[in-house]
């Protein structure tokens, strides 16, 4: 069935792979984006943009509208107010952007309370006007990213995807979690076979999908178009084009060898200090490095020294040089 996968359109973009990146703030910069892209992503997502702070001027915001290499640049915003919505829609079209992507999944407090994120689940009549003011604000495609619902007592992804759906948008993708649920309990995959029914555009599923069998897995549940894959692919983003491969039945790359994960390591550093500055950039790359670790500690062991020297050190062009040192003291774990 898999191998049978159709090729996702929007647009006039014709998507490579139907294992996509999913957007994570803080993360999926266009560092990240453009190494996931390389390493065979089929879409990739920028990080959430709070469009009345994009219209604001918010210079983070702004970096987050960065265009990553090969793949179109989908910018995804998130806001409770139509106007604000709109205005940064024509941001970033004006920016260069390919696709609009609307956030309606975020369950932070600080996003729903404002009825943003995933708070518009429980408005499905103001949901449906903001994604109209986005539609009418911009010549670009346009796509919706939501849950499954508020709560288990309102699961009503497939009546708002249907009407997103008439009005014009052009792809669902659907964490299988509600509001309530934040991050805890397991992803559903089931349910958003409903959404699949209801609607004629591409439906792509999320949630806890973290290597070729629980895509498989996802996929065959749901019935969606495509899998959409965030935290599994941290310090491992590689992950998203064995999974394409895989659903689309073609040989599965192999896991990068040791010195390229060594010189991609000191690749993507470089990117995000270049897209960051120096003195935010050595702060925001830690976590990468740690993930980093976490996957070569599933084979070597890592000495502590050395992991900690390269978490803590605070001066970004000491950096390649300890990432260097840390593969010279990897010791195989005996099978
Ligand atoms: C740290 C973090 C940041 C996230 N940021 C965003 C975001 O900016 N926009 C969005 O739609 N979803 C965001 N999400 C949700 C993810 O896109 C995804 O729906 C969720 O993590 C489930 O998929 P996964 O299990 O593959 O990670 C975020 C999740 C995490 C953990």
């Amino acid at each position: 069935m898999h191998d049978q996968l159709k090729p996702i359109q929007i647009g006039t973009h014709i998507f490579p792979s139907n294992a996509f990146l999913a957007p994570l703030s803080g993360i999926t910069d266009k560092s990240f984006r453009t190494i996931a892209a390389r390493y065979g992503a089929g879409m990739v997502v920028s990080e959430m943009i709070a469009s009345a702070a994009l219209t604001n001027g918010h210079a983070d915001m702004a970096r987050r509208l960065g265009r990553p290499e090969r793949l179109p640049n989908i910018i995804q915003l998130a806001g409770c107010e139509g106007r604000w919505m709109a205005e940064g829609a024509k941001i970033a079209e004006d920016s260069g952007a390919d696709i609009i992507d609307i956030n309606m999944g975020c369950p932070s407090k600080r996003v729903t309370n404002g009825y943003a994120g995933s708070a518009l689940m429980r408005v499905p009549d103001k949901a449906q006007s903001l994604i109209e003011s986005v539609l009418g604000a911009t010549s670009l495609p346009v796509t919706l990213k939501m849950r499954l619902g508020w709560n288990d007592d309102c699961i009503n992804s497939p009546e708002i995807a249907q009407d997103a759906a008439k009005a014009g948008i052009q792809m669902i993708t659907i964490h299988g979690r509600t509001r309530q649920q934040f991050y805890k309990g397991a992803a559903k995959w089931s349910p958003v076979r409903d959404v699949v029914e209801a609607v004629d555009v591409p439906v792509v599923v999320n949630g806890d999908i973290v290597d070729i069998a629980t895509a498989k897995r996802a996929l065959e549940l749901s019935g969606a178009a495509a899998v959409m894959i965030g935290r599994g692919a941290q310090g491992q983003p590689w992950l998203l084009g064995q999974v394409g491969a895989a659903l689309h039945g073609n040989p599965v790359p192999a896991t990068p060898a040791l010195k390229e994960r060594q010189n991609l390591m000191k690749e993507h550093y470089s990117l995000m200090m270049e897209e960051y500055g120096t003195a935010l950039g050595v702060r925001c790359a830690r976590k990468h490095l740690g993930w980093y670790m976490d996957v070569l500690a599933l084979e070597f062991t890592i000495p502590k020294a050395a992991r900690a020297a390269l978490l803590t050190q605070g001066n970004a062009l000491q950096v390649p040089a300890l990432i260097d040192q840390l593969f010279d003291q990897l010791v195989e774990v005996a099978a």
